[in-house]
C-alpha cells in the first residue's frame, strides 16, 4: 500500500469511540514516542511552538477522571448541575472515560504567543487563533496516531472546570490554558453511524487536467 493510501485509510478509521477499556494494546513507550513525535513535528505559525502536551497513563489517567467526577460532585452540591442529569448522564459518561487507559491533555502557553503579537503588529490579532489551529493539528495527529497503534479515542472538553485542580495535581504552570482532553483505550465498541453532507457542497476543485 502506498503511504498516501495508508494515510487515507487511517483518516477513514479515526472515529469517535466512547466504549474504551484497559486491555493491553501496545507498551506505554509507544504512546510516549507518538506524543514526542507530535511535539517535534506538528507545525505552528512562525514556529511559535506554544502547544503543551501532558500524557496521563494508567493510575494518573484514573486520577484525572476522579478529579473531574469530584469537580462535578461539587457542582451538584451547589445546585449548578441538576442531580438527575448528573446521575443519569454525566456520571456514567465520566465513568466511561475513567474506564479507558490514558488521556492526552492539550494546552496553550500564552507566554509563547504574546511576544509574537507584540513583535509582528500587522498579525497581532491572528496569533491567538493560529495557536488554536496548531493545537488542533496536535489533536488530530494524536487522535489518528493512537488509532494507528490500535487504540480507540474520543475528544472531550471539561476545561475550564478542571483546569485549577489538574494544574495542582500535576504541578503544571497555572498560566497554561487547557484546550481539550483526548481519551484513549482499548476499543470495546464500534463508532456510531456518521452521516456526510454532500461532498460537492463542501469541496470545489478548479483547473484539474
Ligand atoms: C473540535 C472538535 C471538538 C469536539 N468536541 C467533542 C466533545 O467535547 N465531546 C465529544 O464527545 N465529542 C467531541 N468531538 C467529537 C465529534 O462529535 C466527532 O468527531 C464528530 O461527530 C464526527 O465523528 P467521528 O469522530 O466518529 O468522525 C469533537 C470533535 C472535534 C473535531
Amino acid at each position: 500500500m502506498s503511504s498516501t493510501d495508508a494515510l487515507i485509510k487511517l483518516a477513514e478509521s479515526r472515529r469517535t469511540i466512547y466504549q474504551l477499556g484497559k486491555n493491553p494494546v501496545v507498551p506505554d513507550s509507544k504512546v510516549e514516542d507518538l506524543v514526542r513525535a507530535a511535539i517535534l513535528n506538528v507545525p505552528s505559525s512562525f514556529n511559535t511552538q506554544s502547544t503543551r502536551l501532558v500524557l496521563l497513563l494508567n493510575k494518573d489517567h484514573d486520577r484525572l477522571w476522579d478529579i473531574t467526577i469530584e469537580t462535578f460532585e461539587g457542582l451538584v452540591k451547589s445546585g449548578t448541575v441538576p442531580e438527575d442529569v448528573w446521575k443519569e448522564r454525566t456520571l456514567p459518561k465520566l465513568q466511561g472515560m475513567k474506564a479507558a487507559t490514558g488521556t492526552v491533555l492539550f494546552y496553550e502557553d500564552p507566554a509563547h504567543i504574546k511576544p509574537f503579537s507584540e513583535k509582528f503588529a500587522i498579525y497581532k490579532d491572528h496569533f491567538a487563533p493560529w495557536a488554536e489551529h496548531s493545537n488542533a493539528m496536535h489533536q488530530y495527529f494524536l487522535w489518528t496516531g493512537l488509532e494507528s497503534l490500535g487504540f480507540g479515542a474520543n475528544l472531550q472538553h471539561y476545561n475550564p472546570l478542571i483546569d485549577a485542580a489538574v494544574a495542582k495535581e500535576w504541578d503544571l504552570p497555572t498560566e497554561w490554558r487547557l484546550i481539550s482532553q483526548l481519551v484513549f483505550g482499548s476499543p470495546e465498541g464500534a463508532p456510531g453511524e456518521k452521516t456526510q453532507k454532500p461532498v460537492e457542497e463542501r469541496l470545489k476543485i478548479f483547473g484539474s487536467k
